[in-house]
């Protein structure tokens, strides 16, 4: 079987590539390892930024985002017992989140791909990618206990963190940069309206805290929790009792949380990763197989997103006109905005967290840049530029 495209990766950034390339008039084909029900039940992000939305849209992947999807205006802080809302619109010349989970996102991308779409086939584990270097990559995937194969074009590495296709990019021609932190997320889905209509970030001595929201009736609530926490030692009430006590107000000492069931528990470690280039012949990688950020930023999926809206725009014009020079460019103006966010995602990761091994020194300038973006025009704006993200423009 030969494809223009080939898609390894059936997560956000494989299927929202296909969908554009579908658009485009190239023809892909998407190889996803897991079933289709994993695929769209995997827990994972919730904040789109506006030029997110905007692409889902144009793809045509809009009309439930629009019915279902919660627009949010603001974002609330809360240290030092205080709160304080950033208003985003104001603050960033008009421009807005929407929560709307991944999961509901992904199933989105895989109906529409389905009904109206290249192939897209689940159960298809890549092994390896050949020859990313000649005319003809060679992609060697299992599906249904049969060894199959797939040339095409051009390959695409959309296989998260843990996939295949960096290894075919030989280690002299990649580099690595990384950072690990010394905490932790754990994450839970409750039955419970969310407590507030905006997303709260707390900063205590406690730990961070963060209360989001999947529905108008269910939660998603976040603690920061020492490496290797095992969830089990975590039962509901003391879920509660420590968002409670890292939420709190201090004038409005009967402030809590409204509790419910808990329908889903897990613990996320926090790491901050980039390989460059992003291109390796006739091989590319985007989303989360060429950069991971810890997720008080809110980042990762806005980035598989503008990956592939780059590298769409580059496919497009290289199969309408025979240029690479877009395909050249990838790699550069990607890494662009990948380091912006890098950047925003530490700063919001190590402003908010507690560092097990911090000073009394390292807490109180913790507290003065907190104060700085609560006093501040200027310090606010340049927050919440970063939290609505960029426009994505022809260059990124
Ligand atoms: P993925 O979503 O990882 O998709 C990769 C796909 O490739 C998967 O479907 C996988 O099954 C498939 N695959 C892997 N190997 C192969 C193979 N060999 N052959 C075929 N298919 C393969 N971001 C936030 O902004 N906020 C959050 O709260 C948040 N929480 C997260 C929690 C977890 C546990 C993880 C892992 C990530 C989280 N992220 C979060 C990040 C965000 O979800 C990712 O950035 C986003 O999923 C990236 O999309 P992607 O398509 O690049 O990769
Ligand atoms: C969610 C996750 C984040 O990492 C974040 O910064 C905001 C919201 C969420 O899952 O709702």
């Amino acid at each position: 079987m030969h494809t223009t495209v080939a898609i390894i990766g059936g997560g956000p950034a494989g299927l929202l590539l296909a969908r554009l390339l579908y658009r485009a008039g190239v023809d892909s084909v998407v190889l996803e390892s897991r079933d289709r029900s994993y695929v769209e039940r995997r827990q994972r992000a919730g904040i789109l930024e506006q030029a997110t939305t905007d692409v889902l849209r144009a793809a045509g992947a809009g009309d439930r985002l629009d019915r279902e999807g919660l627009v949010h205006d603001g974002i609330e802080l809360r240290f030092a017992g205080r709160a304080h809302r950033l208003d985003l619109p104001s603050l960033t010349g008009g421009r807005r989140v929407t929560v709307y989970a991944q999961t509901e996102v992904v199933k989105d991308l895989i109906a529409l791909q389905l009904t109206d779409g290249g192939p897209l086939f689940f159960g298809a584990e890549v092994h390896s990618v050949e020859g990313a270097e000649g005319t003809r990559p060679v992609i060697r995937y299992t599906r249904e206990g049969q060894e199959q194969t797939l040339t095409c074009d051009y390959a695409v590495g959309c296989d998260g963190f843990h996939g295949i296709a960096r290894a075919a990019v030989p280690e002299a021609a990649r580099t690595a940069y990384e950072r690990t932190y010394p905490y932790s997320w754990l994450g839970i889905l409750a039955e419970a309206p969310p407590v507030h209509d905006e997303l709260i970030y707390a900063h205590s001595a406690r730990g961070f805290a963060l209360a989001s929201m999947r529905t108008p009736a269910v939660s998603r609530l976040y603690l920061q929790v020492p490496n290797g926490t095992d969830p089990a030692d975590w039962p509901d009430e003391r879920i509660w009792d420590e968002l409670d006590a890292r939420l709190a107000l201090e004038a409005q000492p009967d402030w809590r949380l409204r509790r419910g069931p808990v329908t889903q528990k897990s613990v996320l470690p926090m790491r901050s990763w980039v390989t460059e280039p992003m291109r390796h012949g006739r091989l590319f990688l985007a989303g989360d197989a060429a950069h991971i950020v810890p997720p008080a930023g809110a980042k990762g999926l806005n980035l598989a997103v503008s990956d592939v809206v780059v590298l769409a725009r580059a496919l497009e014009l290289w199969h309408t006109t025979g240029s690479e020079a877009l395909l050249e460019a990838y790699s550069d103006t990607c890494l662009r905005r990948v380091w912006r966010a890098e950047h925003f995602s530490w700063f919001m990761t190590t402003t908010l967290h507690t560092d097990p091994d911090r000073s009394p020194f390292d807490t109180r300038l913790q507290l003065a840049q907190l104060d700085r973006i609560a006093s501040s025009p200027h310090a606010a704006a340049e927050l919440a530029a970063n939290y609505t993200g960029p426009p994505l423009t022809a260059t990124g």
